[in-house]
């Protein structure tokens, strides 16, 4: 028998095998922790400006450390783009994101740069948001009920089964609540409002944005989200209107950290140098998403909410970005208050 033929295609096909590994298009693995108008505007303008195929998976603050946790000896990801500054922290304190200093870290707010520097370089800040109150003004006319202007506003009893927020456990924005509001008044009354709260609940969402959805579609009436996230809404043509509470409120810093192991490392540092710019960073905007963008050279679009008008605490970042305490905090909340019976 000749195994000629057979021999030659063999080695055609590796030859061709090998060609294509060599032209294989260069990709970046992505799990994308704001809204998907935003994410999908990165993947379709970056992928079609660098040729870079961006996979990109959408998953909550929360969600996103716990499938890190759970990648962690075999890492599929290579950035985790936005989210909660607080599970970022946590991800770098337990190693699972890698120590990289741009060199564009000059050019962005304070705040941004703390970010960085309380993890030893292993995330960044990408934006800013307050935390407050979403509303339906038609919704609470029709049902003879006033804008709540403060947290004690939430728990009166005419506000019952109308409240929405999202569960901290999976939402970095409801974990920002939970922190803000231990901040605010100390861990034992902090505790005792949230379980107060917790009678007004109608539904915890999974995503911290669920909430303000279901108060502009009329099925909920208030949720308490970050405000950023209404005008989005608005402009969408829902009567969503947002307040942030008198006492005080925290602000989220958003993140981007690169995942340590990452496969596609080259390519995540240029996604990450690209993300960082004042251009790049205006695609929040550009995708109805008003955050405060953490490139002091980007355009800020007059949606975003004014934080000189707002009543901040002194959110300490570096605590409550703490493994241990963040964990801790959750598990109480899940064992002293969503337990309870509403
Ligand atoms: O994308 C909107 C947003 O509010 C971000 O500003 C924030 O980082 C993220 O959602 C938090 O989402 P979640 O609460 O689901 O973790």
């Amino acid at each position: 028998m000749n195994h000629k033929p057979a021999l030659a295609a063999v080695a055609l096909a590796a030859s061709l095998s090998f060609a294509g590994t060599a032209r294989a298009q260069e990709q970046v693995n992505i799990i994308c922790s704001v809204q998907a108008e935003w994410c999908n505007l990165i993947q379709t303008v970056y992928g079609k400006t660098t040729g870079v195929k961006v996979n990109m998976s959408l998953k909550g603050s929360g969600e996103a450390l716990a499938q890190l946790i759970a990648e962690r000896a075999n890492p599929k990801t290579d950035i985790w783009f936005g989210g909660t500054g607080d599970p970022h922290l946590q991800a770098a304190e337990q190693g699972l994101s890698l120590e990289y200093k741009s060199a564009a870290l000059p050019q962005l707010h304070d705040w941004a740069q703390a970010q960085a520097a309380q993890s030893g370089f292993k995330t960044v800040g990408i934006y800013s948001g307050p935390l407050g109150f979403g509303y339906n003004p038609e919704l609470l006319a029709k049902k003879k009920l006033q804008p709540p202007k403060s947290w004690a506003d939430l728990l009166k009893p005419e506000y019952k089964g109308e409240i929405q927020v999202a569960n901290p456990a999976s939402s970095g924005t409801a974990y920002t609540m939970v922190a803000t509001l231990v901040q605010l008044w100390g861990e034992d009354k902090a505790f005792e409002y949230m379980k107060g709260l917790h009678k007004n609940i109608q539904t915890y969402t999974r995503s911290g944005t669920g909430p303000i959805k279901a108060v502009a579609r009329g099925e909920a009436t208030v949720s308490i989200s970050f405000v950023h996230d209404g005008p989005g809404e608005k402009l969408q043509g829902f009567p969503v209107e947002t307040i942030t509470p008198a006492e005080g409120t925290g602000a989220e810093i958003g993140s981007m950290s690169i995942i340590k192991g990452a496969r596609n490392l080259a390519a995540a540092k240029k996604f990450y140098e690209w993300a960082l710019t004042a251009q790049a960073q205006q695609f929040g905007a550009a995708a109805k998403q008003f955050q405060l963008p953490s490139n002091k050279g980007a355009k800020v679009d007059p949606n975003v909410p004014d934080f000189k008008k707002i009543k901040f605490i002194k959110y300490d970042y570096a605590k409550y970005g703490a493994s241990a305490e963040r964990r801790r905090l959750i598990a109480k909340w899940e064992k002293d208050v969503n337990s309870l019976p509403r």
